[in-house]
């Protein structure tokens, strides 16, 4: 279903994240019909560029980033038509009035913050003194939103000065995951599971987001983020949230993001031995973390595993433990709820460990899987095995998959049609960093270093030992 017409200004639009996610997003949204005639793309940014030399960047972002079988040169040249440039000084008066110019009236402005943070002040600022910003505009802001609740704190009160809440929508890629979405269907769309969400039948929930790249080129940034700050205050907690919440009353924005917030409020202090940080290391001539990232000596993770218990009804008791690392074995993100096993065996003593799982798998391969126990085929007597009620989306749904659209084209889509149910509110943001920043400022107060681990593994030792401690495994990183 085609959006309304719409004006999408792209500040730091040459940039990578414009050349690598929105503009290849956003033609693959033309592409399924979802822009209407009337949408115009307009990049912004601070080089010398005509519309002509900048469609050509545009083109070259599309060849690189779009799958070769979906491109088509006819096809692109309709997306151009709507792409042009303005060239803008975020810090002075340049280019302001003519983009002033291009914005029509009676047509949904969004205005997408494809820049470092230090910059929203002054875009937010310059866009209502020349008077671009209506009451009705919205702008798109990235991660990271904040370094600590001090700096998140301040970024929400400078957009607050310019925009109200409804207007500013604050970007968790993750949140635009098909599968992300998939889970709010599962749990609150069937009435299988959620009687049994709790912590009277649930063991244990694990989230595992697994990479195999490292963090050479972008080290400047990592090394002052860590694993803590880069994944598990946003996307990780966002897969919590919505794993752990309450079901909101209905699909609504602030409906879903209050269920969010208590979640985040209701998390418990976390207790140091159940923290572990890893850092990759350097292995058969491949540099680790501390060439990668050029920091000789930095005590930045890589990896960190953690337990947490929630305070609230639902969830006392059953814990949660998240893990998240680079140069792992596979790339690979899911989420797995541990049932607890029957009460009582009717059928003696069985090999094996064989608890009802189900596993939320976010990507690659994008499905959702349950372990069941049933009875081995055969005269072979009462012998239980466990097998897969398994849903790969791709199966199951053939060519409809193919619509896995990007998380980024998703959520743009979001921002036109106003819908912010896949963004972070400002107090979600900050209840999260609320709860980051103690446990951050413990181990630096500590002195802690990160546990090195082997690439191409499933990170430290000791985060194994987290789980083994409970008598519980992670599952493997495959
Ligand atoms: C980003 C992090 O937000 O998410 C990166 O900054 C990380 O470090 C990336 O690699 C992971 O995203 P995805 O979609 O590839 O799982």
């Amino acid at each position: 279903i085609p959006v309304d017409p719409f004006d999408l200004v792209i500040f730091g639009g040459t940039g990578d994240l414009a050349t690598r996610k929105i503009l290849p997003g956003l033609y693959r949204r033309f592409q399924a019909g979802q822009m209407p005639e009337g949408a115009r793309i307009i990049g912004a940014a601070r080089s010398e560029l005509t519309d002509e030399a900048y469609r050509e960047l545009v083109r070259a972002a599309v060849a690189e980033h779009v799958d070769a079988d979906r491109q088509d040169g006819a096809e692109l040249a309709g997306f151009l038509d709507r792409v042009s440039y303005t060239r803008i000084d975020a810090r002075g008066g340049d280019g302001w009035d003519t983009l002033a110019a291009k914005m029509r009236p009676d047509t949904i402005h969004a205005f997408y913050f494809s820049v470092g943070p230090g910059l929203f002040g002054d875009l937010a600022e310059r866009l209502n003194t020349h008077g671009i910003a209506g009451p009705d505009c919205r702008i798109v802001v990235e991660k990271p939103f904040g370094h600590d609740l001090a700096s998140a704190r301040a970024l929400n009160e400078t957009l607050a000065r310019h925009f109200v809440e409804h207007q500013i929508y604050r970007i968790d890629h993750y949140l635009g995951k098909e599968t992300v979405q998939n889970l709010m269907a599962v749990r609150f769309g069937n009435m299988l599971f959620e009687p049994l969400w709790n912590a009277q039948y649930v063991d244990h929930i694990q989230i595992t987001v697994a990479e195999t790249v490292g963090v050479g080129g972008r080290g400047d940034y990592y090394d002052k983020s860590g694993a803590m700050r880069d994944m598990v205050q946003n996307h990780m907690m966002q897969l919590l949230c919505l794993i752990a919440m309450e079901p909101p009353y209905t699909f609504d924005p602030d409906a879903v993001r209050d269920e969010k917030l208590k979640v985040i409020r209701a998390l418990d202090p976390v207790d140091p031995d159940d923290i572990v940080r890893g850092q990759y290391r350097a292995m058969n001539g491949t540099p680790g973390y501390l060439e990668d990232a050029e920091a000789p000596d930095s005590p930045t993770e890589s990896f960190i595993a953690l337990k947490l218990h929630l305070s609230n009804w639902r969830w006392k008791g059953t814990p949660f433990y998240l893990r998240t690392g680079k140069r792992l074995r596979a790339r690979t993100s899911e989420i797995a709820v541990t049932f607890k096993d029957p009460p009582h065996s009717i059928f003696g003593e069985q090999p094996g460990q064989r608890s009802n799982v189900l596993v939320i798998r976010l990507q690659p391969n994008e499905g959702i899987k349950l372990k069941v126990t049933i009875k081995e085929p055969g005269p072979g007597g009462m012998r239980l095995i466990e097998v897969p009620l398994d849903m790969s989306f791709a199966e199951a749904l053939g060519e409809g998959v193919r619509d896995i659209s990007d998380a980024y084209e998703r959520l743009i889509m979001d921002v036109i049609r106003g819908n912010q149910t896949l963004f972070m509110r400002g107090d979600e943001v900050e209840a999260a960093w609320a709860w980051a920043d103690p446990i951050i400022a413990a181990w630096e107060a500590r002195g802690d270093r990160p546990e090195p681990y082997d690439p191409g593994g499933s990170g430290p030792e000791d985060a194994l030992m987290l789980m083994h401690k409970d008598a519980r495994r992670w599952r493997e990183v495959r």
